[in-house]
């Protein structure tokens, strides 16, 4: 969180070593393809190296291999790999490659066409359709060297571009001047033009009518890509990899949701969760003791807003230490009683376990020490770094016994009998972040000196037995103020061995010789050295980016150990491309200001719509500095329509839990019931995305991806296909100029039509506890017909429809139901309804009984407003009505 003196001299080598290298970059003449063999399905060739090496940025590979491959009719795969496979790739435990189905494949001719010019070698691929050239790296020469590779395509004028996260910039990146790094970094307060948690070298490049592709780069190594404008004006982007293979895949789409859907193919189909999962979660950094979590608990009940689920950060270790209990202030006695109290009021609990273990005499250390599974250096010594708890060590998630060791923690921490029984996973830091400066020499100073543990007991005050316990309210505390409202109108261990893919030997791990932009320093600066070798050869260097996904593989493994036909619910902070396959994500260390508010509506679109992780959503009321009543009611409402909806504070900032303020209890009383009235309409589509990898939280463009009026638009997004979402983002304002794409809309509140022009309409009198909802024309929704506490209640709630007839006068709408929780459904209701003509009829799948049915029908548009009609239809089998 400082900048330190070694920061900036840093920086200094940084810019000295660009400098002096980019020139030498000329003098690389690249490639020549030769034994070119080109078969039905692909093309093969060697690339050798022309003329003398350059050897900027490391020693240049003389000998390539190219492997192209057509995959699907919509995905071509091409890869540029060092012909003695010395060179690291990603493992495939890690990413699993997907299926080629040889046969299938032959059946229709390919979207995408590949061709490639010799010497120097360059490719190029096009939409055969149309002709569109869509990638094409003949404007520089292919350097490939064992510690930088660069590859350069050219781009149309203005390109509309998305992805390359994870970042907090505009969901439409910039196009000059713009660098996108991806080294996953601890990036407190998620600052713009950084590299943050994750890594997903994925871009989407929508070209309106003429069709969106997309362009996957399977490489976790450091990087920095540049999207600019070349001294003759030509738009480029351009890869600048610390090393690695170029390992493409080019996905046709060709609409924004087909880019998608095709990038799930390859990366894997999102992990479906549990429907309470979808409730309404409080966490927060600083909660005291048990008794205070206890209360929290009972405050909300009392102020009448449905909690779902109650979560505890590290303050419930002794010390900070995982896989512990502070015995004072979280005894394990208490914490079963809290556990036992949730899970009676049909409530759940989660708490926060960290990668990093405390070297210390704790039995977590203890046991990993006896099976080895900790992180050395290459002379063979443990590495340690300093996280929570003052000295840790760190994980070798590629160490063979890992996986034994980290189950069976798990399982003995948290028994359900004797431990604490969690429902779901909360894993953070897992960059991973240390706190200690590179090189680290002397962590347990640096944490005597960082008052690491932070808050040792004797700082800590004694713990707040409340009587009444677990039931315990806590008044006072509140805040009393009512703001305003406007009413609402509208290595060494190891051996290495050649030809394995483990990394080219002899590189500097530390300080490669071409630097990218990672915000935190030089590479191994806050995190794990960069040179230490994992237990099967790999080097921390190749597979940084790795690190998060790993452990969040493993952890949903201990979770599935424990609960094994139930789905795990793993939230976690660092992400790799194919995370979503396993887990859920968090935004990470927002800030409570209005940027950052607004910041979270692309990050959430990014991450459901493109990189394929749909549970996510940000800290809401903001994680640092403290939140205002006007922001945390606007947060609380946009929060509910977040896919992962938890309001998460951190330590010493003011409580932002939703009762503090009347205000803010009010706007969340209603975000909640609006969003739990829709739930089920949400868990069909994320359940569809499951299936299917049709992204259900939208970007206007993905749904109108001819209007160019939507491509820039992150402010407002599509809640399923069928509700536009259009939140105030600006601070004292009781407005937001909100886009209507050409369509057909309703009001939710008073279903009355809007037509859309694909203009924008001023959204005035929006009070603070209101937030502007419209459904799109052509929709139906089912929606549960009252409210409820918990999602457990909700679930025995009927059903009503809401029917949005379109320009066309019809409409349509899903509804899947299962039991909720279980991995595999023995039985589900999976319906479409319809209506035309006045008529509404559904049918499907009827396996799973419920004993629900269908009590009301409103139809938007009639009678000056909305019409609902009473009706008795079961869902148990196909059925129908007219409505007059
Ligand atoms: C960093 C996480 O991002 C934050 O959410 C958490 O509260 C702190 N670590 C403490 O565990």
């Amino acid at each position: 969180m400082m900048v330190t003196t070694a920061l900036l001299l840093w920086s200094l080598l940084a810019l000295v070593h660009s400098v002096s290298s980019s020139l030498s970059l000329d003098n690389c003449l690249g490639y020549r393809a030769v034994n070119v063999e080109e078969r039905p399905g692909g093309l093969s060739a060697d690339l050798m190296l022309v003329g003398q090496p350059c050897n900027t940025y490391g020693r240049d590979i003389e000998n390539l291999r190219l492997e192209v491959e057509y995959e699907t009719e919509t995905r071509l795969h091409v890869i540029i790999y060092d012909a003695d496979e010395n060179v690291y790739q990603v493992p495939d435990s890690v990413f699993p490659r997907p299926t080629v189905h040889h046969q299938r494949r032959n059946e229709n001719a390919p979207e995408l066409k590949f061709s490639y010019e010799d010497s120097p070698f360059s490719f190029a691929v096009s939409r055969l359709s149309n002709g569109e050239p869509i990638f094409n790296s003949s404007g520089s020469n292919l350097i490939f060297q064992c510690q930088y590779v660069n590859l350069r395509t050219s781009l149309p004028q203005n390109p509309n571009l998305y992805g390359i996260g994870e970042h907090s910039d505009p969901l439409r990146l910039k196009t000059t001047g713009y660098t996108r790094t991806l080294w996953n970094r601890d990036a407190y307060t998620i600052p713009a033009g950084t590299n943050l948690y994750g890594a997903h070298p994925l871009y989407f490049d929508h070209r309106g009518e003429t069709g969106t592709h997309g362009v996957f780069l399977l490489n976790s190594n450091g990087m920095d890509v540049h999207i600019d404008q070349a001294g003759d004006g030509t738009q480029f982007l351009e890869y600048n990899l610390l090393g690695g293979v170029l390992d493409f895949y080019f996905l046709a789409g060709p609409t924004p949701k087909e880019v998608s859907m095709q990038y799930a193919e390859v990366a894997g189909l999102p992990a479906m969760v549990p429907y309470w999962g979808f409730g309404f979660h409080q966490c927060r950094y600083g909660y005291r003791d048990i008794f205070e979590v206890a209360a929290v608990v009972s405050n909300y009940s009392h102020a009448n807003i449905p909690l779902e689920t109650m979560w505890t950060d590290i303050d419930y270790m002794d010390q900070r230490k995982v896989f512990t209990l502070d015995e004072r202030r979280f005894p394990l006695q208490k914490v079963r009683a809290l556990v036992d109290f949730l899970h009676q009021r049909d409530q759940r609990y989660i708490v926060m376990v960290d990668p990093a273990v405390a070297h210390s005499d704790n039995t977590a250390f203890t046991r990993g020490m006896e099976k080895d599974v900790f992180m050395r250096r290459q002379d063979g010594s443990l590495y340690e770094g300093a996280v929570w708890p003052g000295p840790t060590v760190f994980p070798d998630w590629f160490h063979p016994s890992t996986p034994d060791y980290w189950i069976n923690e798990f399982a003995l921490f948290f028994d359900a009998e004797n431990g604490v029984d969690i429902d779901a996973l909360w894993i953070d830091m897992n960059e991973a972040a240390n706190f200690c400066d590179w090189p680290c020499s002397d962590p347990v100073a640096f944490a005597k000196a960082n008052n690491l543990p932070p808050d040792p007991p004797s700082a800590r005050p004694n713990p707040s037995s409340l009587p009444g316990f677990p039931e315990v309210f806590q008044p006072g505390n509140r805040n009393k103020r009512r703001i305003k409202q406007s009413p609402r109108q509208g290595q060494g261990k190891y051996k290495y061995e050649d030809g394995k893919k483990l990394g080219i030997q002899g590189r500097d791990l530390i300080d490669p010789p071409y630097t990218i932009a990672n915000a935190a320093g030089s590479l191994s600066n806050k995190t794990i050295n960069t040179d230490l070798i994992h237990a099967n050869g790999l080097a921390e260097y190749d597979t940084h980016n790795l690190y998060g996904t790993m452990m969040s593989s493993l952890s949903r493994e201990a979770m599935l150990h424990r609960r094994p036909e139930k789905r795990p619910l793993v939230i976690t902070r660092s992400t790799f491309a194919g995370a979503g396959a396993r887990v859920a994500h968090w935004l990470g260390d927002n800030a409570s200001t209005w940027e950052k508010y607004r910041t979270s509506i692309a990050q959430m679109l990014a991450f459901a719509s493109i990189f394929q992780i749909p549970m996510v959503g940000s800290d809401v009321c903001g994680f640092t500095s403290n939140t205002t009543e006007q922001l945390c009611s606007r947060w609380a409402m946009l929060g509910a329509f977040n896919p992962f909806y938890r309001n998460h504070n951190e330590y010493g900032m003011i409580s932002q839990e939703f009762y503090q303020w009347e205000s803010v209890a009010e706007a969340a009383r209603k975000a909640i019931e609006i969003r739990y009235q829709l739930l089920d309409y949400m868990y069909t589509a994320f359940y569809r995305q499951t299936r299917t990898g049709e992204p259900w939280l939208l970007p206007l463009f993905f749904v109108y991806p001819d209007e160019p009026g939507t491509f820039g638009i992150d402010l407002q997004f599509f809640y399923g296909g069928a509700l536009l979402v259009s939140p105030v983002t600006e601070d004292g304002s009781t407005s937001v100029d909100a886009y209507f794409p050409d369509d057909l809309f309703y009001d939710w509140y008073t279903g009355l039509p809007v037509r859309g022009r694909g203009e924008v309409i001023r959204l005035s009198d929006i009070s603070y506890t209101d937030i502007p909802l419209h459904v799109r024309g052509g929709s139906i929704i089912p929606v549960r017909a009252q409210s409820a506490n918990t999602t457990t209640e909700l679930r025995k709630r009927d059903f009503r429809l809401i029917i949005a007839p379109g320009l066309d006068g019809r409409a349509v709408g899903e509804l899947y139901l299962d039991d909720g929780e279980s991995l595999h459904q023995p039985a589900t209701l999976e319906v479409t309804f319809r209506y035309e003509n006045s008529r509404v009829s559904f049918d499907g799948v009827f396996t799973l009984q419920t004993g629900l049915r269908i009590e009301s029908v409103t139809v938007f548009g009639r009678g000056g407003g909305q019409e609902v009609v009473a009706v008795d239809l079961p869902l148990s089998k196909p059925g129908g009505v007219d409505l007059g």
